[in-house]
């Protein structure tokens, strides 16, 4: 195994060497903030970018949402403003991270051009007045994007002072799927590219079922969503319109790429900022950016953390999945949004905990993030986010919590980086352990057409699997099944409904190689049509796990069922799977009660040099999966690092960094030779401690 780490070393710094060139490795991470220059009186412009500069930050990022600004005419191009603006950000020593406008439409152009808008399956389309009403199938908002970004791209091209570009802002329509008339012919044409003939189409979506027979691509319509009539179209169908909709999203920026590539320089980045978490885009089908940027508010009322206070200060695997998500693609990525302070729209929006935002920025630090980017300078006067912080508040000077904090920060990096060593070898030990997670939105969307119980959460399973992981310790990449996984001695592939048979045999000869292959309930059941196999169930992976897995289970939320492993109780009742192993394999975990008491739960095969660990079952808090995982590294040699709940522990460029998401103060394990450079072994809510 560690021969394979070695070459998977090898293979990593052969294929990033063209995104880490954008950045200078001894500033370790640079930090910068919005403007939006169009919004504030030009008179205050200087004033502003001076307190940026004041405050320590490196570089800003402008043009965002000014389409309106920039072309106020059809045709007509006005960037004497913005070279302004971009000559008094230079002015202050910063960098400018300049964008695409294409989220924000100007009326002009709705209103000639009404087509472009997103439409909903009702018929009703977007209005001008919001962002993310142009719709990226529609050939002419195409062309107008393309004009504007080649004019753009003429002007500022060339421009030492532009640092990269950022395309479109969080490419999505937010949840909602445009049906407007050019998706659904650019649909039809996605379906006909594929499946090549009607006949293909019919088996793949299973149209024999409930007379779904089609005759011709032409009468092929995107499906309804569940339930919006009755029943559920084929899964398959829906399935197919996701991955089309990614596809499409993909191409909007990948056309946008392309058109600024033709003008600027080689010296500048271009990347997309896509949300942390959110299944109705994927960022990976972008692998034509230089590298993907991610947008990342871990406090707005959707979450309880660890402890009274976790609201406060956000779950403590989040900022670290974005990290784990998007940096393994290119070797480099930078969070363009972080919160500032209080945003407008939570569902509630409270207070930070003191201090945290500090720690979210030492989190995405500790992440290897070559950069961070604060969402926004100033607290908005007026517009649809109101109430939401910036790094200076409503008179425009006074430096808020959240700009403090930044400040903090950027004095604490320009204090590390003089102790910055180039290539700092990463700790045998931490790297000993170092593991990939599978991943592929296709599980996830066909998961959730079919939940099968209301409590299913692929997304929140996922991500549990993470966090346990993290808990222990562990540096993660998260992958794509094109990843060579044996440079990972531990791969994790959670709720993977949807294989072939080269995915299994990938896995299969991971295992025999000597790695150590982690899945779970609902894996190997259904192809990449979204069809069970007709064969007994559990069928493709039953011998890679060493088990039949004779049945299934769901319960309600107010049952609490019982599974124990290692003498220890743990309560389900999401979902059971009841294997039945066979000779030679280990059962680790059975179940208490239900008419299946006795039954195996938890299963460990040995294939090859490796291992094999399937968990059937999903807990009420993701305990027990927590300590299966622990026993999988334990048995195979491999150490981990146990962390008190809710501590962060994350290691680049020769730096630890812990971070207490908890609740109360923490006592964090420091071996007696480290160097603390900032910070304390005890550590209070929302603290911090880095060392060498
Ligand atoms: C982000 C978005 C920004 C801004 C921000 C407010 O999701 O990309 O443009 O709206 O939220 O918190």
């Amino acid at each position: 195994m560690k021969k394979l780490l070695f070459v998977g070393v090898l293979l990593a710094l052969t294929v990033f060497p063209k995104a880490q060139g954008f950045f200078n490795p001894e500033k370790m991470v640079e930090t910068g903030v919005y403007y939006y220059p169009e919004a504030w009186n030009p008179d205050q412009w200087d004033r502003d970018f001076k307190k940026m500069e004041d405050m320590g930050f490196e570089f800003t990022h402008m043009a965002e949402f000014a389409w309106a600004q920039m072309e106020p005419v059809e045709g007509q191009y006005d960037f004497k403003w913005l070279d302004k603006a971009v000559e008094l950000a230079a002015k202050h020593h910063l960098k400018v991270i300049m964008c695409t406008s294409s989220a924000t439409p100007p009326v002009w152009l709705i209103k000639k051009y009404p087509e472009v808008l997103v439409e909903l399956p009702t018929g009703q389309t977007a209005e001008h007045g919001t962002r993310q009403h142009g719709s990226w199938s529609n050939p002419k908002f195409r062309e107008l994007v393309t004009r504007l970004d080649a004019a753009q791209a003429k002007h500022y091209g060339n421009d030492k002072r532009i640092w990269g570009w950022q395309i479109d802002n969080e490419p999505s329509h937010y949840g909602t799927y445009d049906f407007s008339p050019a998706v659904q012919k650019n649909f039809k044409a996605w379906l006909q590219q594929k499946y090549k003939t009607i006949a293909a189409l019919n088996e793949a979506w299973g149209t024999a079922f409930w007379s779904g027979v089609y005759t011709d691509f032409s009468q092929v319509e995107i499906p309804n969503a569940p339930r919006l009539i009755s029943g559920v179209a084929s899964p398959i169908s829906i399935v197919d319109f996701k991955r089309f909709s990614a596809d499409e999203c993909a191409g909007f920026i990948s056309m946008q790429y392309n058109t600024l590539r033709e003008s600027i320089t080689k010296d500048q980045f271009v990347t997309s900022n896509f949300m942390h978490i959110h299944t109705d885009v994927d960022p990976w089908r972008n692998k034509d950016l230089d590298f993907i940027s991610y947008t990342m508010y871990p406090v707005a009322g959707y979450t309880a953390g660890v402890g009274d206070q976790g609201f406060r200060l956000g779950d403590p695997w989040r900022i670290s999945w974005a990290n784990d998500f998007f940096r393994p693609l290119k070797g480099v990525t930078g969070v363009m949004e972080l919160q500032p302070g209080q945003v407008n729209w939570g569902s509630y929006n409270p207070l930070p905990y003191p201090g945290v935002i500090r720690a979210w920025l030492w989190n995405a630090f500790a992440g290897g993030l070559d950069f961070i980017c604060s969402y926004r300078f100033r607290q908005p006067l007026y517009g649809g986010e109101q109430f939401h912080y910036g790094m200076v508040g409503t008179d425009g000077a006074t430096e808020l919590f959240g700009g403090q904090q930044y400040s903090e920060f950027m004095k604490e990096i320009r204090e590390l980086r003089k102790l910055y060593k180039p290539k700092a070898p990463m700790p045998a030990e931490y790297a000993a352990r170092k593991t990939a997670v599978l991943y592929n939105p296709d599980n996830i969307w066909e998961t959730e057409v079919q939940k099968q119980t209301y409590q299913w959460d692929e997304v929140g399973l996922i991500t549990r699997y993470y966090s346990n992981l993290k808990s222990l310790c562990v540096p993660v990449d998260i992958v794509g099944e094109d990843r060579d996984l044996s440079a990972y001695p531990v791969v994790v592939a959670p709720a993977y409904q949807m294989v072939d048979k080269a995915l299994v045999e990938k896995w299969r000869k991971y295992a025999e190689n000597g790695g150590h292959l982690v899945l779970t309930c609902r894996t190997g059941l259904k192809d990449r049509n979204g069809h069970f196999f007709e064969a007994p169930w559990g069928d493709a992976i039953a011998s890679l796990i060493g088990a039949k897995i004779a049945m299934y289970d769901e319960l309600s939320k107010e049952t609490k069922a019982t599974v124990t492993f290692n003498t220890k109780n743990y309560t389900w009742n999401v979902w059971g799977d009841i294997l039945e192993p066979y000779f030679g394999v280990e059962t680790w975990a059975t179940y208490a009660d239900q008419f299946y008491a006795g039954k195996a739960s938890v299963v460990h095969h040995r294939v090859g040099k490796g291992t094999v660990t399937y968990i059937g079952t999903v807990t009420t808090d993701g305990k027990m999966e927590k300590e299966v995982l622990k026993k999988v590294y334990d048995e195979s040699g491999i150490t981990t690092n146990e962390q008190p709940e809710g501590v962060m522990v994350n290691w680049r460029d020769g730096f630890w960094v812990a971070i207490n998401y908890s609740s109360s103060k923490v006592l964090v394990n420091i071996p007696a030779k480290s160097k603390i450079i900032f910070g304390t072994k005890e550590l209070g809510v929302a603290g911090v401690v880095v060392w060498q």
